[in-house]
């Protein structure tokens, strides 16, 4: 399990994925980061977040998260990673 607060996405604009590489978490990424494939698809503990653009790949926006596309809304975001 991973924190990562809204801060440390924001200080380098960048998508949750590459804050989680700074943390050492490096996920698979399928598409490239598209938001096509969902190779990247973390369970979402706490927390809530915004996406940069639609998402293609099926998920449960209630439980799971795509980090490839998505930015943290709330200021702490607690994922449990499903790959990596
Ligand atoms: S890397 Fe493909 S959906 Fe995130």
């Amino acid at each position: 399990m991973v924190s990562v607060t809204r801060e440390e996405v924001i200080r380098k604009p960048q998508v949750l994925t590459a804050t989680l590489a700074d943390k050492g978490i490096v996920l698979e990424k399928s598409c490239g980061g598209q938001g096509i494939c969902g190779s990247c698809k973390c369970k979402k503990v706490e927390g809530e977040v915004h996406y940069l653009r639609d998402a293609i790949a099926s998920f449960n926006e209630s439980t799971e998260i795509l980090p490839c596309i998505a930015v943290p809304k709330s200021e702490v975001l607690v994922l449990e990673m499903l790959s990596a």
